[in-house]
């Protein structure tokens, strides 16, 4: 088994051999840093709020080595994510591996009750694993998840009705622990009879397996978990003589009978054990890290208590702030690259999807709850790719009507003041022991309207759609900034606060039939408002024109956002900023964040004539001595060969205009490093593909073993997703690179205006969403 095969074990350093070569300098001979080497995932900062305690990983080291574990830990979304979607090299072996292992004694103990975990599917290898999965994954569907909904609503029912008259209870013992737990055996098809007994167990399971038990404790987890072991396979005996009900250990059982090799003996004496902890322990945890956030955020809170419709974007946004695992783990069966770092055949990964859920590179402000953050489903609390959860849509589903039921009963429940939250310390499994609320019987709504208990929201499977996510604001001031440019000043509906955001960012304006992007052009640190400027473009899609024409004071609109696909890195010493024409709306949030770190910048405005040039007086105000304008109409224009030629390595160049503008810093910049350059196109250049001569091409998926046919009129994306395969996306126009995809093999027609030209020569990425295939077939990583 290559898991036991060529592991590191914790204290030994991984770098030994390699640091004797030439490549490190480091008089030491040591390149684990401090802060790597003081990594500790079972201390209680970490337990306590993961995602900031590696907040210097994610900004200096993403992907460390840490000696006390033994393990690669990676932090960033994408490296995290590039991580999950590879099980080729990747693999997940050791997901359900001991972090620490036991004493002998404790090791006896197990061997005694003859305790025999092995593969399940989380922790199963391709191709068997696919094969099992879709052999499985009938219980999962919308249809059977929905004969689910009554029981959940019936139990939630049951156990609030317990104490909603009480005035305080410990939701988590009194409610998210039991139902969870129901829910989970019924799923199964396990008998209800031995619940208490199955808590004592699952936390066993957990500390066994994620957790740092002392010797002493060993002896007590390991015989808890023996005693699993065999109630799990007693359990299956039983079930095996009358496999018959809806149960999904019941229907594996049925089909062992037609693939006894996919389904073995022994994935189903492991699964019936590992399931029980899969589907309870989780979905409990998730729901009291989301009650516990929603309550300190009275403010949402109150807004799902109004309108239960939010819920489900609610739920989303929970777990991508408080998911309840933590941190999952692979192995890599090749020597390989994480973001740059080389990671030998052997190497144990630790994958922090905490840490990637708050990672600012992806998500706009990502310590605060938004529940209005359109991509909030693309957190990574339930892995991803071949592997993703497949009981995300029951934990949903329970979490809703949670959530609704708690909503609708106790609006005015409220956290227990200063209670000391506490957690199980392990590097997986994270939710709070038990969350303590208070409420006054006297205001349950029920009293005086009973009614509230005869209806409930209809339930949906799945994520909710980025489509029904979007902000209700008003125009509060529409404004001349130039010839031809107004600019446009939104406040929330509600007049709440927006969310933080970062220079560059944009937002979604939906108006009439269309969406169109706009970079925010505020200053950052006003809350209540966001700011657009927008040129009237005649021969544009309309959108301009439509919002030049009617837009006016008091208009209610949608709007998503912000978020950003144009970054700034903040550790460069020297800036130099270019903006053609209305391409200066992202660029001078940009100015105003480097005048803010007191940097080294410059801003280079090129436009027609100064009348069409917007924010000149900002800009003069703002920015003096640190701008360069080019009105054409003066014959000024820039000379972007000169100040190209002053980048050094220290130099960051952002710019955003028109594309000829964009294309030729480009070529310029084509000997520099890739990170010197970075811009951000208007609108996307796919649109003046002439899409006529589109022939159908195949996707070969490399990882996942399926063919998919992409028809002519058929973008990559559209095809992977009607094939059910999993692939973000947002713009769906190349601009955002969402949807970006490793290739394999095969000639990409590039149609985006997201990868750089180097990029797009070498042939590696594809953006999904709008490029096509030059050759008949593509294989990609997925
Ligand atoms: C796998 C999280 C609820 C069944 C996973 C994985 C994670 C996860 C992180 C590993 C993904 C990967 O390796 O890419 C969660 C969370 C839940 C939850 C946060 C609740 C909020 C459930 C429920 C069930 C379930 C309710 C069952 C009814 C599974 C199964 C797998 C899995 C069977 C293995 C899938 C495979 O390897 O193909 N879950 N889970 N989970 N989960 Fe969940
Ligand atoms: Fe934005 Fe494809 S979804 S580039």
């Amino acid at each position: 088994d290559h898991t036991q095969a060529a592991e590191t074990p914790a204290g030994v350093c991984p770098f030994a051999k390699a640091a004797m070569s030439s490549r490190f300098t480091d008089p030491k001979g040591c390149p684990v840093s401090s802060d790597a080497e003081a990594f500790d995932p079972f201390a209680a900062s970490y337990q306590a709020d993961p995602a900031e305690v590696l907040r210097w990983s994610r900004d200096d080291e993403p992907v460390f080595f840490s000696p006390k574990l033994g393990y690669w830990v990676v932090t960033r979304y994408e490296d995290v994510k590039a991580v999950f979607r590879d099980n080729r090299v990747f693999s997940p072996a050791n997901a359900l591996e001991k972090i620490t292992p036991f004493s002998s004694e404790a090791d006896a103990i197990l061997k005694q009750h003859n305790y025999g975990m092995a593969r399940t599917l989380v922790n199963e290898d391709e191709p068997a694993h696919l094969e099992r999965r879709r052999a499985l994954m009938f219980s999962f569907s919308p249809e059977e998840l929905l004969h689910h909904e009554p029981m959940v609503r019936r139990l939630t029912r049951e156990y609030v009705d317990r104490f909603v008259n009480k005035g305080s209870a410990d939701l988590v013992n009194e409610m998210l622990w039991e139902i969870p737990l129901t829910v989970a055996l019924h799923f199964l098809g396990v008998p209800e009879e031995d619940m208490g007994k199955l808590r004592e167990y699952s936390i066993a399971h957990t500390v066994n397996t994620w957790g740092r038990p002392t010797p002493d404790q060993q002896l007590k987890v390991a015989d808890s978990v023996g005693k699993f072991w065999n109630y799990a396979g007693k359990v299956l005996e039983k079930m095996r003589e009358d496999p018959s009900g809806n149960g999904w250990m019941e229907y594996a059982i049925r089909r062992q009978k037609e693939l006894p090799e996919v389904i073995t003996d022994s994935y189903l004496h492991s699964m019936m054990m590992a399931g029980i902890v899969a589907a309870h322990e989780t979905t409990a945890h998730a729901t009291a890290n989301a009650l516990r956030l929603l309550l300190e955020d009275k403010m949402t809170w109150d807004r799902i208590c109004q309108d239960a419709s939010l819920i489900p974007q609610a739920v989303e946004e929970c777990l991508r702030h408080s998911g309840s695992i933590v941190a999952w783990r692979r192995v890599a069966l090749e020597d390989t690259e994480v973001g740059g770092v080389s990671i030998p055949k052997g190497g144990k990964l630790l994958i922090v999807n905490s840490s990637a859920n708050h990672d600012e590179r992806y998500f706009e402000d990502p310590d605060s709850i938004d529940i209005f953050r359109d991509n909030a489903s693309e957190h990574l609390s339930f892995g991803y790719g071949s592997h993703q959860c497949l009981g995300k849509n029951l934990a949903r589903m329970e979490m809703c009507i949670f959530l609704e039921e708690l909503t609708k009963r106790l609006p005015h429940m409220q956290l227990v003041p200063d209670q000391d939250f506490k957690y199980l310390p392990n590097i997986a499994f994270r939710g709070p022991e038990n969350l303590f609320v208070e409420w006054d019987v006297s205001l349950n709504p029920e009293k005086t309207n009973p009614e509230i208990l005869a209806t409930h929201e209809a339930i949906k499977i799945g994520s909710p759609s980025k489509d029904d996510i979007y902000r209700s604001v008003l125009v509060d001031q529409v404004r001349h900034e130039a010839d031809n440019v107004i600019g446009i000043s939104f406040k929330n509906q509600d007049g709440s606060e927006f969310p933080r955001w970062s220079p560059g960012a944009h937002i979604d304006v939906m108006v009439g039939e269309y969406t169109r992007k706009y970079s925010l052009c505020g200053y950052n640190t006003d809350r209540k408002t966001l700011d657009i400027a927008v040129l009237r473009e005649e021969d544009g899609r309309g959108g301009s024109k439509y919002i030049h024409d009617s837009l006016k004071k008091g208009d209610a609109l949608k709007i998503k956002g912000p978020k950003s696909n144009f970054r700034l890195d903040e550790k460069a010493e020297r800036y130099i900023l270019i903006a053609g024409g209305i391409g200066i709306t992202p660029v001078l949030t940009m100015a105003d964040r480097l005048a803010e770190l007191g940097k080294d910048y410059c801003l280079h405005y090129a436009g027609a004539a100064r009348a069409s040039m917007a924010f000149l007086n900002r800009i003069e105000q703002d920015h003096a001595g640190r701008f360069e304008l080019y009105p054409k109409a003066e014959a000024r224009r820039a000379d972007l060969q000169s100040l190209v030629a002053t980048a050094d390595a220290n130099t960051r160049i952002y710019v955003c205009g028109p594309d000829r503008m964009i294309e030729e810093l480009e070529q310029l910049c084509e000997p520099l490093p890739d990170n010197i350059l970075h811009f951000e196109h208007f609108t996307a250049k796919h649109e003046t593909f002439d899409t006529s001569n589109d022939k159908a091409f195949e996707l070969v998926l490399a990882n996942s073993r399926m063919v998919v046919t992409v028809e002519p009129g058929q973008t990559a994306l559209g095809a992977l997703k009607a094939a059910g395969v999993d692939v973000e996306s947002d713009c769906e126009e190349g601009l955002c690179g969402n949807c970006e995809v490793e290739v394999l093999e095969g000639e990409i027609d590039h149609r985006d205006n997201v990868l750089a030209r180097s990029e797009k020569a070498e042939n590696k990425r594809m953006v999904t969403c709008c490029s096509r295939a030059k050759s008949r077939s593509i294989k990609i990583a997925l």
